[in-house]
């Protein structure tokens, strides 16, 4: 059987992994600075994170949501203390896309509105209602656009108003630092209308943090940079450090009903371990504290290289902007200098999302690379 041919492949075999490197199956080592998409956050096989999933398998690997979990509990509270948000409540699923589509669910439920508003170059996931949100119309099939969903330029507060005043939307949708889409994030300004005009009209605000959250940006959540309160805030990828999870925390306001949200998989055994590791790690060594110092780093570094025009993003969620699309660039990187990049839907980025344990020596490994790749692009 063959399969299903939906993704562009590099030539790349990996087959072990250790912190923030790759080794592929003739032994060769790759520095991880994409993190599986911004998916590994205490780096690859931490022995704790073995360790406790292990410990779990070998008791109890999966049952359903109709039994008691302490497990789901045990990692509520440590997801309230570590992010300080002990109010809201947790509901775990398996992937991003199906936190989106449960908060946007929920925000439906509790506004009994259907319309939305997302952002231009947004992007949150491939399932029903998360491509509709999604800024990107050739991923969007037809059954897909019936979902009402109106996009608005960021920080266009004026045209956010005229929106909501309507209130017909349920919900307005954010990344605080946009992943996919190029790392563009909301001005303060704008931050602060969405959370005022949503109160005031009535609508969810939902943070998707589905790539930025858990530590990635120097906050637990990037949104936390800024002093609000979603109504929702959409998590996965960082939090189980690959094992499949994601999950919503929902505000006090909004009620719980039995049968509203469910799931088979969301919130089983395995899954909480892996992410009650991940969270027991990003403490003890303080992961997110680090991120800063490293950010700072990383653009002292990036100071100086040619064709360079931007720096953005946050913590170790970053991007280097060139002039020129960036496609070879990263092609060079991989096969000759063996490190692994993100891009995104601005091809002139090359985007930094490794483990949240890289050092200064790895970022120190891929600016020499870099000088080198762009120094035989320009020469060709
Ligand atoms: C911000 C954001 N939201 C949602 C998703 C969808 O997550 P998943 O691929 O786990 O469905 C992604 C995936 O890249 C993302 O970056």
């Amino acid at each position: 059987m063959k399969l299903f041919d939906v993704y562009p492949l590099y030539d790349v075999t990996p087959v072990r992994a250790q912190d923030v490197y790759v080794y592929d199956e003739n032994g060769t080592e790759f520095l991880d600075l994409y993190g599986g998409h911004a998916v590994i956050s205490i780096g690859h096989s931490h022995p704790h994170y073995v360790q406790k999933i292990t410990n779990q398998l070998e008791q109890l690997g999966f049952y359903s949501n109709a039994i008691q979990n302490p497990l789901q509990q045990q990692l509520a509270d440590a997801i309230g203390e570590q992010s300080c948000l002990h109010a809201y409540e947790l509901f775990l699923c398996s992937t991003g896309a199906e936190a989106i589509e449960n908060a946007l669910k929920l925000a439906s439920f509790h506004t009994q509105r259907k319309k939305v508003i997302a952002f231009h170059n947004s992007f949150h996931g491939r399932t029903s209602a998360a491509v509709a949100v999604t800024d990107n119309p050739s991923i969007n099939a037809p059954l897909n656009q019936q979902q009402e969903v109106t996009f608005l330029p960021l920080n266009d507060v004026e045209a956010l108003t005229n929106a909501l005043k309507t209130k017909d939307y349920c919900a307005v949708i954010f990344e605080a630092i946009q992943g996919v889409g190029g790392l563009d994030q909301p001005s303060e300004e704008f931050i602060f209308a969405m959370e005022s005009l949503c109160n005031q009209y009535g609508s969810c605000l939902i943070a998707d943090e589905v790539q930025s959250g858990f530590g990635r940006s120097g906050t637990f959540f990037a949104y936390q940079h800024h002093k609000i309160s979603p109504h929702i805030i959409t998590m996965a990828k960082g939090m189980g450090n690959g094992f499949p999870i994601g999950g919503i925390l929902v505000h006090p306001d909004i009620k719980a009903k039995y049968g509203m949200l469910g799931t088979t998989f969301g919130g089983n055994h395995l899954a909480c371990s892996a992410s009650l590791a991940v969270l027991d790690v990003l403490k003890e060594e303080r992961l997110q504290e680090r991120t800063a110092a490293l950010e700072h780093f990383f653009r002292e570094k990036a100071q100086g290289i040619q064709g360079l025009k931007n720096i953005k993003g946050r913590g170790l969620m970053l991007g280097l902007e060139f002039d020129f699309e960036v496609a070879t660039l990263r092609k060079e990187l991989i096969y000759t200098h063996h490190i692994f990049t993100g891009g995104s839907s601005n091809k002139n980025l090359i985007r930094i999302l490794p483990p949240l344990t890289v050092k200064e020596k790895h970022f120190n490994l891929f600016f020499d690379a870099l000088q080198l790749a762009l120094k035989k692009i320009r020469e060709h």
